[in-house]
């Protein structure tokens, strides 16, 4: 079966110091993989440069077949990311969220706007997409 993603020997150093050293490993497309290690193992390094946010030093990554260096906008279509921390707007509201994330992921405006207002119909939550996060939050 083809690899979802192919790591070899993908290193990255932080001036003198190694922060990921020579890790090589493969996904298989369809399974579920956990990737865990001690604190300051390097697992956010190592997954800040499968997803294009850092430059490795040195080594290669391969997702759903395209090179993330080379073809950096390719790979980036070929995955979704969930932030360790979110990345939601405190001073928009749930509802304006979705839309301003479809806009960023090139929806056309109008289409987020329905699709957001559906999904906050059906979700059973109703008014809550109309209430500004850091609300919802002090709630
Ligand atoms: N930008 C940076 N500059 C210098 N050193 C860094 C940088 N980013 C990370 N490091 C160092 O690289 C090492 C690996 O850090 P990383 O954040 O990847 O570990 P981690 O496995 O995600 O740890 P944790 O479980 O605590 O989240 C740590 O020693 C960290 O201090
Ligand atoms: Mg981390």
């Amino acid at each position: 079966m083809q690899n979802i993603l192919s790591v070899q020997s993908l290193t990255k150093k932080f001036d003198d110091f190694t922060a990921v050293k020579d890790i090589s490993f493969n996904v298989e497309t369809g399974s579920i993989f956990a990737f865990l290690g001690p604190n300051g193992a390097g697992k956010s390094t190592t997954i800040k440069m499968l997803t294009t946010v850092l430059k490795p030093t040195s080594g290669e990554i391969s997702i759903n077949g395209f090179n993330v260096l080379k073809e950096q906008d390719r790979a980036r279509a070929s995955f979704g990311i969930v932030f360790q921390d979110h990345s939601l707007d405190d001073e928009l509201t749930a509802y304006e969220n979705v839309v301003y994330h479809a806009v960023i992921y090139k929806v056309p405006k109008k289409k987020g706007q329905k699709e957001s207002g559906k999904l906050w119909r059906s979700s059973g939550f109703g008014i809550v997409g109309k209430i500004m996060l850091k609300s919802i939050q002090a709630a």
